[in-house]
């Protein structure tokens, strides 16, 4: 690996905002990926209130930083001061990366192709064709949702435990793909269908790591079951999908993957995942 490159008066810069935002592991990761790439660029946590958001913002312009992440809970709130949302962060309803094109900042939301890509990446699976249960409707639902809808499963039904927003999030993404929206409590037969199942509710998150977000005994081997929850690194309901014979899939490579796209759309470079992985980990570890 190259040695540690000292800033300079070339260096460019990057950042994640949020708040709170000491806990990222964003900064470790994206320097790691500059690094290896050997490029001059350098990148900070930043700790922006929401009323200094849009000041914020003004700074990326001001400054000259190339790209910016931005981190709960600005996600929405950041979107009035771009000069552009790209299609799918405006069919989502959130941004989670800035890219400066000489002052025109423009909004992308890498969340879901992030996690898109780690499921086809990490797993194999070919979604074309295949009969998803997404669990959730919150924020990462939205992004998680419109990435599958992109790759021509055959539906995707969306549960959640207040069904308005299931409908809501199916509508949403009903121009990509066949969706249903449902309540938790009606989930048995699509899961009796599944090909895939998603978790994308904080149930079982830390410190919950004893909750399941539907009964696993629905749960067989005909099922992929992922989670993008990555604290704990294999939730419960994966463990207990495993059990039944089912393959898992855990949430960590979202979190890389969505930093691998912001990488490659601020510099054009393909993104070192496997180091940024190893970082991350040992971050985690
Ligand atoms: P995020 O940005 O992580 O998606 P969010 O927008 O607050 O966070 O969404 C949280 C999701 O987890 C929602 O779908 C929520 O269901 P509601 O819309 O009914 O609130 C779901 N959720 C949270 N705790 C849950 C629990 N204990 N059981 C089932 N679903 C839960």
């Amino acid at each position: 690996m190259e040695k540690n490159r000292a800033l300079d008066s070339h260096t460019i810069l990057f950042g994640v905002f949020g708040d709170p935002v000491r806990h990222s592991r964003s900064p470790v990761m994206l320097n790691q990926a500059f690094q290896v790439a050997g490029l001059n660029h350098a990148y900070a946590a930043f700790h922006v209130e929401p009323p200094a958001l849009g000041d914020a913002v003004r700074g990326i312009r001001a400054l000259g930083f190339r790209g910016v992440n931005v981190t709960i809970p600005h996600k929405v709130e950041v979107m009035q001061y771009l000069d552009e949302i790209d299609e799918g962060a405006r069919v989502i309803g959130a941004v989670n990366t800035i890219v400066n094109e000489n002052g025109k900042l423009i909004g992308y939301n890498t969340d879901g192709i992030g996690y898109v890509r780690s499921l086809k990446e990490e797993t194999g699976i070919d979604i074309r064709g295949k009969r998803i249960v997404l669990l959730g409707a919150g924020g990462a639902a939205r992004g998680v949702a419109y990435a599958l809808a992109k790759e021509a499963p055959a539906e995707i039904c969306i549960a959640n435990r207040t069904k308005e927003k299931a409908i809501d999030l199916a509508e949403a993404i009903g121009a990509y793909t066949s969706t249903r929206g449902m309540g938790l409590n009606e989930l048995r037969d699509a899961v009796s269908e599944a090909d895939i199942i998603v978790n994308t509710t904080s149930s079982g998150m830390h410190p919950h790591v004893g909750d399941v977000p539907m009964p696993v005994e629905w749960i067989s081997s005909r099922h992929l079951c992922s989670d993008l929850i990555y604290n704990p690194r294999i939730t419960r309901f994966l463990q207990e999908a495993e059990k039944n014979g089912a393959r898992i899939h855990g949430g960590l490579g979202m979190f890389i993957y969505q930093g691998a796209y912001a990488f490659e759309y601020w510099t054009g470079v393909t993104a070192p995942v496997s180091a940024m992985r190893q970082v991350v980990e040992q971050s985690l570890a």
